[in-house]
């Protein structure tokens, strides 16, 4: 099972402008279902751009307990993974107890697979995904008919598997994990499953399960899914991911004559609602799609430098957001400001990222206050630089290098391999792009 080394150090010197044009690792979202669906397909399937990340390395790592032959190569510098399906409820009951490592999407996503697999299985994590809240998958898939064990509604979870019953389910916490949990359960129950969420979440289950022939119908806020017979495998090149080439939009939308372009990324709109704030922001932003890829769209992103003003982010707009929440925050230590609210979600991710965020940017000397739901930071003038801790996330790390350019002097931020969670390699990348 891959660990993160998240104790390194990383010392970064601040930049006067980030310039140029990159490729971002593989969709972390995309790797892990396209991975799950695959392994209950029949035939081979075969990835291009894989992410190297530790989070859909637990993925693959998991399935190969389970039964699951996966193939790893490179081609070309990018990770190219090969499945042989199972077929339907082909998983076999795994050797061990699962090890999720860091991922709350590989422990959700595959509860709700092996809430229909007649055995019992016991998914794990380390400390930060053992305090993570797992009531949220555990109330709708054993309503649907699986059992589970969870103390406290915490990981280790055991769930033993079986029949499953569609269910009508709205969700009370806008989620895409719980999303995802319930669709991949209902691909297998007897009857049509229908999800309704509280606010749209990003869609990459449901145009996944289309392009492996499952028969799912969606819109924004609703999904539908009926038993159907076994998928179909696929071949696909995975989109970069839109969340890792959020930092260089951000580092660029921040640093005055700036400009990126980001080539080969994810353009599907449930996943780009950071561009629309760094337009507000002033920031100059363009996208252009030149292919689609399993329903997903790919293409570039442009962004460059204006002026910074302030902008404000309502819990509406918070789903769409939510794993750039850390990093848009770091913008505002270059200039304007960022007030969140309806956020407090984000005190159940791989840290408490309101907490952990503003220790990180305040230590950094940044203006930065905690509300109980989000944040509110403030950009006057530069940083002072120092010692910033990412608490052993990843989405940390990268947004309190992304805030230490800006700084009057070098920064260090502590637990940085963090970063390996979904973008090894990251701090090569913003060397490259710096100037
Ligand atoms: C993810 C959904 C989000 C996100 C996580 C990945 C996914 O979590 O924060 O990084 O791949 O479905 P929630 O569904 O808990 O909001």
């Amino acid at each position: 099972m891959p660990r993160m080394p998240v104790e390194s150090t990383e010392i970064l010197a601040p930049a006067a402008r980030v310039q140029g044009r990159l490729e971002v690792p593989g969709d972390k979202s995309v790797s892990h279902r396209y991975a799950l669906l695959a392994a209950l397909a029949t035939g081979t399937s075969r990835f291009i751009g894989f992410s190297r990340g530790a989070d859909p390395s637990s993925t693959l790592a998991c399935l190969r307990q389970l039964g699951v032959t996966v193939r790893e190569t490179d081609a070309g510098g990018s990770r190219a993974v090969e499945v042989d399906g199972r077929g339907w409820l082909g998983l076999t009951a795994p050797t061990g107890v699962l090890d999720a490592g860091n991922s709350g999407t590989t422990m959700r996503l595959l509860a709700g697979v092996l809430a229909a697999h007649p055995f019992t299985a016991t998914l794990t994590g380390d400390a930060s995904l053992r305090r993570r809240p797992m009531g949220r998958i555990i109330e709708p898939l054993a309503r649907m008919g699986a059992r589970f064990d969870a103390p406290g509604g915490r990981p280790p979870l055991t769930v033993t598997g079986g029949p499953l019953t569609a269910i009508d389910y709205q969700t009370p916490v806008p989620s895409a994990q719980v999303k995802s949990a319930v669709l991949l359960a209902g691909l297998h129950a007897e009857g049509r499953t229908l999800i309704v969420e509280a606010a749209p979440t990003r869609d990459h289950t449901e145009r996944a399960l289309g392009a492996f022939g499952a028969a799912v119908q969606y819109g924004p806020g609703w999904a539908t899914i009926e038993r159907g017979g076994p998928l179909r495998g696929l071949t696909a090149r995975i989109p970069g991911d839109p969340s890792a080439a959020a930092c260089w939009a951000v580092a660029a939308a921040a640093l005055p004559g700036s400009e990126v372009e980001i080539v080969g990324v994810g353009l599907n709109p449930t996943r780009l609602a950071f561009l629309d704030v760094l337009s507000r922001a002033g920031a100059v932003v363009e996208t252009e799609a030149d292919a689609l890829e399993a329903g997903e769209p790919i293409g570039r992103i442009r962004v460059a430098h204006r002026r910074l003003a302030p902008v404000t982010i309502g819990p509406e707009e918070v789903p769409g957001l939510i794993d750039e929440l850390p990093v848009l925050a770091a913008l505002a230590t270059h200039g304007g400001a960022v007030a969140v609210t309806g956020a407090s979600e984000l005190r159940v991710k791989e840290s408490d990222r309101i907490t952990a965020l503003v220790t990180g940017l305040r230590a950094l000397g940044a203006d930065a206050e905690e509300r109980p739901d989000g944040f509110v930071v403030r950009g006057h003038g530069r940083l002072r630089g120092g010692q910033a801790d990412a608490a052993g996330d990843h989405r940390l790390a990268m947004a309190l290098a992304i805030a230490a350019l800006g700084a009057d002097t070098a920064s260090a931020i502590t637990g940085a391999g963090a970063v390996d969670v979904s973008y090894p390699g990251f701090f090569a990348a913003l060397r490259s792009v710096c100037a």
